[in-house]
């Protein structure tokens, strides 16, 4: 099979727990599944327990049972690795596997993602079952794609960890100086004069050192990422051309520098559970496709909740044209298809009342309806076969800005980084542009928004340079450059490195009180003020803005209508992306609207058009 999942149909279904249900349910499942035309399931994530009940005792007839019930069903299986939950019997073995948190507590079994994945216990471990996995079913008809261990995280302080973390540093530092150097250890006496004293920013008495926390953030990506590449390599001989992936969660946490995994995968796969129940949620989906398409071009929605949202912990249900729409937007933003958590809502265990696809009420439910529907619906776009999605603005991103910007002691303490981010992305959304969201601007990109990009070291400034001399219109914002990769601030007035782009410099931080956030002290040194907070600088063939707060939405809109970047035009709630010949129109207000071109869309619908061909939702699931 190729790598390029999913190219002559999208990809429905979410993970599938038939481990927690004897096996009359799993006849009705898979009917239940052929009838919503499920057709591709996640199975395994959890289930190391019963793969492997006793050491080096298997079990597989279940899961063979279940994949071939599943394949003489049609339905395709996304593999899974069960790693990231061990069983009891090997934290019982192996008790220096169990991680350990800052403060020295050793964190007991009982839950999932207990392990260090800097344990060498651990890791044999994992890969083994991982091994023994591809080998049983390298032939199976099902296998369409593997799940690699569920939402890499767990960061570890143990003696393992200690030691990986020092061995990291070596090779990264190659001499202590360079290392004192670049974590300022001349400040607070912190100076080593042997590896042996290197240890993980363990609880201190206060404020710990900001460069030592952030590689300390760097080691556990790349140390996670090591674990991939491992069970990734045993797979990948024993099933050559079957693609390989891991789900990335997209939550308040992030564990692991996304744009850097995501040049090992297969296919970028995303986690997403918008936490805004009121119409932010549309503009977060659209943040979190387009994150995932900047990462990989090549991506899949592997999970979303189909009928919840979590917000200010409470439960909300999303009413089911939602559940469609917000799939459908991901599609629309490049997804292979839409997948869920979960299929069938669990009768017992830590997430009882999670949503699925099969609610706890059974299929005689609105939900279930809203699956069959969202099926059929899939079914027929694919027929379409859209094409990339087009975008001629960018927005910048960086998980180890993010990282770096939890540092204690900033000019104020509820900086969040990946707000800032949304605020622009939301912006451009709610204009009706559609952008790309990367780590450097592209020749396709007439606009590139830099917010709040903490650290910029010498390669992005001399991107940023270039694209500018090209004739790009680059906005940077405040918070953006003040350090470089090893936290140093750039002296000489901010932000250093983009100072002579900019043709400004910044000589006082001045955050604010209320909603006016922040300003800064400016001085012009080629730039033109063209606003309280904004300046322009007219450099090479293009632009360079630097706005000292938050870009407002009426600034942006003026500065992508002078770099020409190209707006839907649709009434204000309805969301409508371009794909190479194809178009999505989603409707998110509760009323009927009418498109350019006559497109009606009934109020909650969505329609996607090629060459004529109309394909919309049915507004009156109930
Ligand atoms: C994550 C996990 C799932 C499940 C969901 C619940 O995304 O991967 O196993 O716990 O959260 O929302």
């Amino acid at each position: 099979m190729s790598r390029d999942l999913c190219k002559t149909r999208l990809a429905f279904g979410g993970d599938y727990n038939p481990e927690q249900w004897p096996r009359s349910t799993w006849l009705e499942d898979i009917a239940l599944m052929q009838q919503a035309k499920v057709n591709l399931v996640t199975v395994g994530v959890f289930a190391w327990s019963r793969l492997e009940p006793r050491p080096g005792e298997h079990d597989f007839a279940w899961l063979d049972e279940v994949l071939d019930l599943l394949h003489d069903g049609g339905i395709r299986v996304n593999l899974a690795t069960p790693t990231a939950a061990p069983p009891p019997w090997f934290a019982k073995a192996h008790p220096d596997t169990l991680p350990v948190t800052a403060d020295g507590t050793r964190l007991a079994h009982g839950s999932r993602d207990t392990y260090c994945a800097a344990a060498p216990a651990y890791r044999e471990a994992a890969t083994a079952i991982a091994r023994t996995l591809a080998d049983r079913y390298r032939s199976h008809p099902a296998l369409a794609m593997w799940h690699v261990h569920n939402e890499y995280g767990t960061v570890c302080h143990c003696d393992h960890a200690e030691a990986a973390f020092r061995q990291w540093l070596r090779d990264k530092y190659q001499d202590l100086d360079a290392l004192n150097d670049a974590w300022t250890t001349t400040f607070w006496s912190q100076r080593y004069g042997d590896w042996d004293e290197i240890t993980p920013p363990r609880a201190t008495q206060w404020r710990p050192n900001p460069t030592q926390v952030l590689d300390f953030r760097r080691f556990w990506s790349d140390q996670l990422l090591t674990m991939f590449q491992d069970q990734r390599e045993v797979i990948r001989q024993r099933t050559p051309g079957v693609p390989i992936t891991t789900n990335f969660v997209l939550a308040d946490w992030a564990p692991i520098d996304h744009a850097r995994w995501a040049r090992e995968v297969d296919l970028v796969a995303i986690d997403h559970y918008p936490n805004d129940a009121g119409p932010d949620a549309e503009a977060q989906t659209a943040f979190a496709a387009d994150l995932a398409r900047g990462w990989n071009q090549s991506w899949l929605l592997m999970e979303c909740a189909p009928n919840l949202i979590y917000d200010h912990g409470r439960m909300h249900h999303r009413e089911p044209d939602r559940l469609v729409r917000q799939c459908l937007a991901h599609v629309a933003r490049g997804s292979h298809g839409a997948l869920v958590f979960q299929w069938r809502a669990p009768r017992g265990g830590a997430e009882l009342f999670h949503s699925a696809l099969l609610p706890h009420a059974g299929p005689d439910s609105r939900v279930f309806r809203a699956t069959v529907h969202l099926g059929h619906l899939l079914a027929r776009i694919a027929e379409f076969s859209p094409g990339t999605v087009e975008a001629s603005a960018a927005i910048l991103h960086d998980d180890q800005s993010r990282w770096a910007l939890q540092t204690p002691d900033l000019p104020r303490a509820d900086i969040d980084y990946l707000g800032e981010v949304r605020a622009v992305h939301a912006a451009f959304w709610h204009l009706g542009i559609t952008v790309d969201i990367a780590g450097r601007p592209g020749e396709q990109h007439r606009l590139a928004v830099v917010p709040a990009h903490f650290i910029v070291d010498d390669d992005l400034a001399a991107a940023l340079t270039a694209y500018v001399e090209r004739g790009g219109h680059l906005v940077v914002t405040f918070l953006t450059g003040l350090v470089d990769e090893h936290l140093h601030i750039g002296l000489g007035g901010y932000p250093a490195k983009l100072r002579h782009l900019l043709g400004i410099r910044v000589e006082e931080l001045h955050p604010l009180a209320g909603p006016a956030y922040w300003t800064e002290l400016v001085r012009l040194h080629g730039a033109v003020r063209v606003g309280p907070d904004l300046t322009r600088h007219e450099y090479g063939r293009g632009v360079a803005w630097y706005s000292s707060t938050r870009l407002d939405r009426a600034t942006l809109e003026a500065i992508a209508g002078e770099a020409g970047v190209e707006r839907s035009g649709a009434p204000a709630g309805v969301e409508v992306i371009k794909r190479q010949g194809c178009l999505f129109a989603l409707n998110h207000t509760d009323r009927e609207q009418r498109l350019d071109g006559g497109l009606v869309l009934a109020p909650g619908g969505v329609a996607v058009v090629q060459d004529g061909l109309v394909v919309q939702t049915d507004p009156a699931i109930d």
